[in-house]
């Protein structure tokens, strides 16, 4: 079948289960017809927005048709000055005037991508449609682009402005996409947050006005991410309409939902237009990021996975696309700036290797003087004192354990107190009329200046090389100040080059960008780096909120996440180790902690999962994934690929539990399917003074006795068995009963605060 139909200047982009309809009016304007599930082209005139008179004080197009008005017309892209006064999406100068009127000249239909010059963008789509655009009056042409990707259900979009008048123009804002949909009742879902509170999923009814969600600070932000979500108030995870947008972008960023007076609701977005303005001298060109959109009419769990297998096939690029990713072992919390390579070696690495563990990640503090976060960015000479003979020795010690050697970087940052500050101040990104402005005490370098890129590709290419590199922690750790016109973009621009060059002749080499965790947690740094860390926040329980705020816009092959030492460092929690390995096993699995530390029992437990993970890896980091609506204290994750493999993470206990039960999204409702949970220990020590209802004699359960104890030895968890039709799992199936105070026996479930279950779930044989 062709994906993008064209009959009578109408135009309909297909996919599998979406449909996206526009034509072209009598006046020549792109009218939106469309977007959500199938239709035909026959459906063109039924789905025609009617208007036979205007209301009030409405600004006719035409003196000569009283019955059309771009004001109340759903359209492709709006501009500003012919009647309409909703949000538009182009907004251009020419000294005495910001007026435009695009009508439809030509299209063209090609097989593949048009790549965007300088910037990424997905790849492999069937075919892109181009529609070009003129202003008869100005000589502007503006060109919208789509591109369709129909297994996956989703359009990628942008536009491209030229300058075909004879004079300069300033052009101050140009959305990548604008979509008017008319339907009233909804929802955005937004993904805001903070440095370690990333991805909380923020729920806005839209009244008449206009929701902006942006980003001021350089990048794409751990504020606002740049994905977001329209809804139906009524939608589910499993029910309903749900619309997806999304940027190919990592600089600032801006999207706008305009509900007017008769509930069209223009969705658009692209590069922030606040402080924004380029000169576009004639002849000049200008080509927006990337916008990618999907829509689901069975509520969100579906809306994710489109995004996700379209950013597995589509966006992530390397050696590493669609590969299991290595279970590693990261320096940072468990060492910080303190270590010697005899620590990492012993301390870490030698456990790591034991424990399964695949990969060792040297995390900050490795080179120049930089023994706290306040020197050293911008060298790249290793301290010897830390690593005598040089990241070469420890990169040959770590390949001979047979692991995989992984190092941190933060090349887009300066410190003053530097040897490359002392010799090129000018690298530095500053006002020069104004006291500097500093971020976790460092600066930013000029990445639109060729030298600093330069730096930059030589320095860590070398790097790699000389070391026998195989993973980079690519970090940045401030946010951009003082800049306008299109410095960011240009900024960005360099960003992408430097990762281009450093890692497009390198694609064995996994990059994990990360920004103070996930404040750059976007699409247009997945185009180099398949993974992402995903906070700096490594609390298991509030990972659980971050992870599933990530899972409703990117795959969990994307999302670095590590368990790490309990009590944790911010919010002093203690968590089951098993939570915290349920929670990081729906990602790429890591561990972020001194394991010279960990008690023998621990350690065992971190092989037993670690080997349960390598198991499943498939299913946790490519399966589908699927959030289970569920009511408080329960959170339920669940990834289905060979097999199925379900959690319910616990928040609060309460003395009286109400029933619990197993819901499965996604199996074939005629067969049968065995469930198992996954074995693991409880810790003896969090029963306290209570093993003396089971112990002969009098323990104190906080004593010497008990510590030495529990380090040894753990109470095996009730392993449940169940057999269930597919059916019966997508109703609930009742679990075993939960502890209640009032007895115990191998049947007996004990829930704990912040305590989880993992269940596998296979086809029964
Ligand atoms: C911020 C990152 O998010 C952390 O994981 C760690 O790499 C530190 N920087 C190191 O300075």
């Amino acid at each position: 079948m062709d994906h993008i139909q064209i009959k009578d200047h109408t135009f309909l982009i297909s996919t599998k289960d979406t449909s996206y309809m526009f034509r072209v009016n009598k006046y020549g304007h792109l009218e939106h017809l469309h977007y959500g599930g199938k239709i035909t082209m026959e459906d063109v005139d039924a789905l025609s927005y009617k208007k036979y008179i205007l209301n009030g004080m409405t600004v006719a197009y035409d003196r000569k048709d009283d019955a059309y008005s771009l004001d109340s017309l759903p359209q492709e892209y709006a501009s500003y000055g012919t009647g309409d006064f909703n949000e538009a999406s182009i907004e251009i100068d020419s000294g005495e005037s910001f007026t435009c009127d695009f009508t439809f000249d030509a299209y063209d239909l090609v097989e593949g991508n048009v790549p965007i010059k300088g910037l990424p963008s997905s790849y492999g789509a069937e075919q892109t449609l181009i529609i070009h655009m003129k202003d008869k009056v100005n000589g502007l042409k503006l060109d919208l682009y789509y591109a369709v990707y129909p297994e996956e259900n989703v359009i990628g979009r942008r536009a491209v402005l030229t300058n075909g008048s004879g004079k300069a123009y300033t052009l101050h804002k140009l959305m990548s996409y604008c979509v008017d949909l008319i339907e009233d009742d909804l929802v955005l879902m937004d993904f805001s947050g903070a440095w370690d509170k990333e991805m909380h999923p923020n729920d806005r009814k839209l009244t008449q006005g206009t929701c902006v969600i942006s980003s001021r600070t350089g990048f794409s932000s751990n504020k606002n991410n740049p994905g977001f979500i329209i809804k139906k108030s009524n939608t589910r995870e499993d029910t309903g309409k749900a619309w997806g947008f999304n940027l190919v972008y990592s600089g600032n960023h801006y999207s706008s939902i305009n509900k007017n007076e008769y509930a069209l609701h223009r969705i658009q977005g692209g590069i922030s237009p606040e402080r924004f303005y380029l000169k576009l001298k004639a002849g000049d060109s200008f080509e927006t990021p990337e916008a990618v959109m999907t829509y689901s009419g069975n509520g969100l769990n579906k809306l994710s996975q489109n995004f996700h297998a379209f950013i597995n096939e589509h966006i992530v690029r390397s050696d590493w696309k669609k590969k299991e990713r290595p279970v590693l072992i990261n320096s940072w919390e468990g060492f910080g700036f303190k270590f010697k390579k005899d620590d990492l070696i012993n301390k870490l690495a030698k456990n790591a290797v034991k424990l399964g563990m695949e990969l060792f990640v040297l995390d900050d503090g490795w080179f120049g003087r930089r023994n706290d976060d306040k020197r050293g960015l911008g060298d790249y000479d290793c301290n010897l004192k830390k690593i005598p003979g040089g990241i070469s020795s420890l990169s040959e010690e770590i390949h001979k354990l047979g692991m995989l050697f992984g190092i941190w970087v933060e090349p887009e940052a300066i410190n003053i107190d530097s040897k490359l500050y002392e010799k090129h101040p000018e690298y530095a990104l500053t006002e020069s009329d104004r006291e500097m402005l500093f971020g976790r005490n460092e600066l930013l370098m000029d990445l639109t200046n060729p030298d600093v890129r330069d730096y930059i590709v030589e320095n860590v290419s070398k790097l790699i090389d000389d070391n026998d590199v195989d993973y980079i922690k690519w970090d940045m750790n401030r946010h951009m100040n003082a800049v306008s016109g299109t410095y960011n973009h240009e900024y960005i621009k360099g960003l992408y080059d430097v990762l281009d060059r450093i890692f497009t002749p390198r694609p064995h080499v996994l990059l994990e960008s990360c920004s103070s965790g996930g404040n750059r947690f976007d699409l247009g740094m997945l185009c180099y780096s398949p993974q992402i860390w995903a906070s700096d926040d490594t609390d298991a329980i509030e990972r659980i909120d971050i992870q599933k705020g990530l899972s409703y816009l990117y795959p969990l092959s994307s999302i670095g996440a590590h368990v790490s030492a309990s009590p944790h460092m911010q919010t002093l929690r203690k968590t089951p180790l098993e939570t915290r390995f349920n929670i990081s096993a729906y990602g790429c699995l890591g561990y972020e902690l001194d394991l010279s530390l960990l008690s023998p029992i621990d350690k065992a437990e971190i092989k037993r999962q670690i080997s349960y993970y390598k198991k499943h890896r498939k299913t946790f980091q490519y399966g589908t994934f699927y959030r289970i609506d569920e009511e408080e204290p329960y959170e339920v994750f669940q990834a289905s690929g060979a097999e199925t493999i379900l959690t319910k993470f616990r928040r609060i206990v309460h003395a009286v539990p109400v029933y619990d039960k197993l819901y499965v999204r996604g199996l074939d409702e005629d067969k049968t399917y065995d469930i198992e949970s996954k074995p693991y220990l409880h810790n003896l020590r969090q029963f306290g003074h209570l093993v003396n209802f089971v112990s002969p004699v009098k323990i104190n359960g906080e004593g010497h006795l008990m510590t030495a104890v529990s380090k040894l030895k753990g109470m095996e968890a009730s392993f449940q068995e169940y057999t269930a039709s597919g059916a019966a799992l997508k109703e609930g199936i009742c679990l075993n009963p939960l502890f209640m105070g009032t007895g115990y026996n191998d049947k007996i479930r004990i829930p704990l605060d912040y305590g989880s279950d993992m269940y596998e779930i296979k086809e029964h044989e």
